[in-house]
């Protein structure tokens, strides 16, 4: 198969996560906006090697909202928040990105509005209201209690008792989030028109919000004891959520998706859940037509550990049927930076695996210079969901560090979320002017895979050898070998190859690339990753 197939863009591009509010301030309010975005466009793709090289741009949501929960509870589907811009802007963002080759996906919140939303002010005003069932509403038990044992993903009981009507509403997120009932038709005919609005506005795909939330058992029955959890009494995790989410109908609702992408030429659509291998394989047979993909996150949580991974993704790859597109993920809005997470040396190596794999990388904001986590202490806090659970995350969501001015050139002003301490190092200006940069580092590697066949449409075959720190694979085509061998040790190791000659494309520390090297036996470097064009 040649480069020059026509194939769905998904099948080609590596998308990058973009935060809205932490990318770039283009009207001195000190939250990122459109306009901000639009100004940055070159540095994601200028079409010339000086610039990141990505392909598709995801947005985290712009839509108009309270911001309770940053733009994850929407008000108007239909329209951009004004702290954004306005869809003038938008269409201006279209053009633009489209001008550079540069896909846009669009994040969609079907499982829940804001309580703000009129759908939902209509729905709980009474209960003969026609917007009623539009939302989950359930009675109290006899006591005066929730309907059953349902908790929030981020805390408490996902039931909220609404006094004027003496009923419940089911949040599974925040009590300002309602969720929408998917059973009742007039909401999926309600949101396929959300759908198709972003689709006549140009946008390429979407990323679907909580997508194993989206239908709950239809007799509402209590999720049981999770029997292996031992953590604390309050935890989301001390149930098994078997009939809170994951329903086998949310497939259906998938698939409605897929069916008005279908529609409509070369769209894609891919699924938030955190899922393993069996459930993953499940969402991919939610629809037929290879347009959806569940995401992989399981990078995110493996531990370190080179068997585990290889295992994890040799069995990825079994699962796949023919027309299942993989992909990969070391970080979003909701995770610890990768940096922070496992360390510099290691977040290179992960790059590296990241882009030789086969499928869709994906990159949030901000890793491509190794940004960190930020601490903050309570009383600057942001995120509301932190305020409830352990897990804040204004950490990761801090403003993009693009280079050594003050608040790292993201803002004229004090930015929303302070921006990292280590900016003055960590930064976009200083990364490319440095070789080994983790920037130059994603540099090349996006480059060298958005022009390589093998690498595009390749297969993959891990390689079994002596060493169980190394991780090795191959990806092939025809004649055409790329080998990457991954150290995952702390120490040096080394490794026989069945192979005796290659030509090195990359290495993490950025040595030997271009040269010829024997390769029967290689010795590396701690946390040293090596991608190479196999000779003989
Ligand atoms: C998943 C999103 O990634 C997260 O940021 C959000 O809070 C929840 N879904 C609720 O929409």
């Amino acid at each position: 198969m040649s480069s020059k197939t026509q194939l769905n863009w998904s099948r080609k591009v590596v998308v990058y996560q973009i935060y809205p509010r932490s990318f770039k301030d283009s009207n001195n309010d000190g939250i990122g906006d459109l306009q901000g975005i639009i100004d940055k466009l070159d540095y994601l793709n200028d079409g010339t090697e000086k610039s990141l090289g990505i392909d598709a741009i995801w947005l985290s949501p712009i839509y108009k909202s309270p911001m309770i929960d940053f733009g994850y509870d929407i008000s108007d589907y239909l329209d951009i928040d004004p702290v954004f811009g306005d869809l003038e802007i938008f269409d201006r963002f279209i053009k633009e990105a489209h001008k550079r080759n540069i896909k846009v996906i669009m994040d969609f919140v079907a499982n829940h509005t804001s309580d703000k939303h009129i759908w939902f002010k209509e729905s709980r005003s009474s209960r003969h209201n026609s917007k009623r069932d539009w939302y989950i509403w359930k009675d109290p038990k006899p006591d005066g209690s929730p309907p059953n044992n349902w908790l929030s993903v981020f805390g408490g009981s996902s039931w909220a008792l609404d006094k004027r009507t003496n009923q419940y509403y089911l949040h599974s997120f925040l009590p300002e989030q309602p969720d929408l009932n998917w059973r009742n038709i007039e909401v999926k005919t309600a949101m396929e028109k959300v759908l198709e609005f972003w689709i006549h506005k140009g946008v390429d795909g979407f990323r679907s919000d909580a997508s194993y939330h989206l239908i709950k058992d239809d007799q509402f029955r209590d999720d049981p004891g999770n029997p292996n959890y031992k953590g604390p009494k309050n935890s989301y995790k001390r149930f098994l959520h078997i009939y809170s989410q994951g329903r086998p109908e949310a497939l259906d609702t998938i698939n409605t998706f897929c069916s008005i992408l279908g529609l409509h030429k070369d769209k894609y659509i891919v699924s938030e859940a955190y899922l393993d291998i069996p459930e993953m394989t499940k969402l991919y047979k939610a629809c037929s037509n290879g347009l959806h993909a569940p995401f992989n996150f399981n990078l995110i949580s493996l531990p370190w550990d080179a068997q585990i991974v290889k295992s994890h993704i040799d069995n990825f790859e079994a699962s796949l049927n023919k027309n299942d597109w993989p992909n990969y993920v070391l970080g979003n809005h909701d995770r610890q930076r990768v940096v922070s997470r496992v360390g510099k040396k290691r977040a290179k190596l992960l790059a590296m695996l990241l882009f030789t794999l086969r499928g869709m990388p994906f990159v949030y904001y901000g890793e491509e210079i190794g940004m960190e986590n930020v601490g903050l202490s309570s009383d600057k806090q942001k995120d509301l969901v932190g305020n409830r659970l352990t897990a804040n995350r204004d950490g990761e969501r801090t403003p993009m560090q693009w280079d050594e001015s003050a608040h790292a050139g993201f803002s004229i002003v004090k930015p929303w979320l302070p921006v990292g301490e280590k900016y003055k190092d960590v930064n976009v200006k200083k990364e490319l002017n440095d070789p080994i940069s983790m920037l130059r580092l994603y540099r090349h590697l996006i480059h060298y895979r958005t022009h390589n066949h093998v690498l595009l449409h390749g297969s993959y075959r891990s390689l079994g050898f002596g060493n169980r720190n190394v991780f090795a694979f191959l990806r092939e085509l025809g004649d055409e070998k790329i080998l990457v061998i991954l150290n995952f040790s702390k120490d040096e190791e080394s490794v026989s190859l069945p192979y005796q000659k290659a030509k090195v494309v990359c290495t993490t520390n950025r040595e030997k690339e271009g040269e010829t090297i024997n390769i029967k036996k290689i010795i590396l470097f701690a946390y040293q990753g090596y991608v190479m064009e196999v000779i003989e």
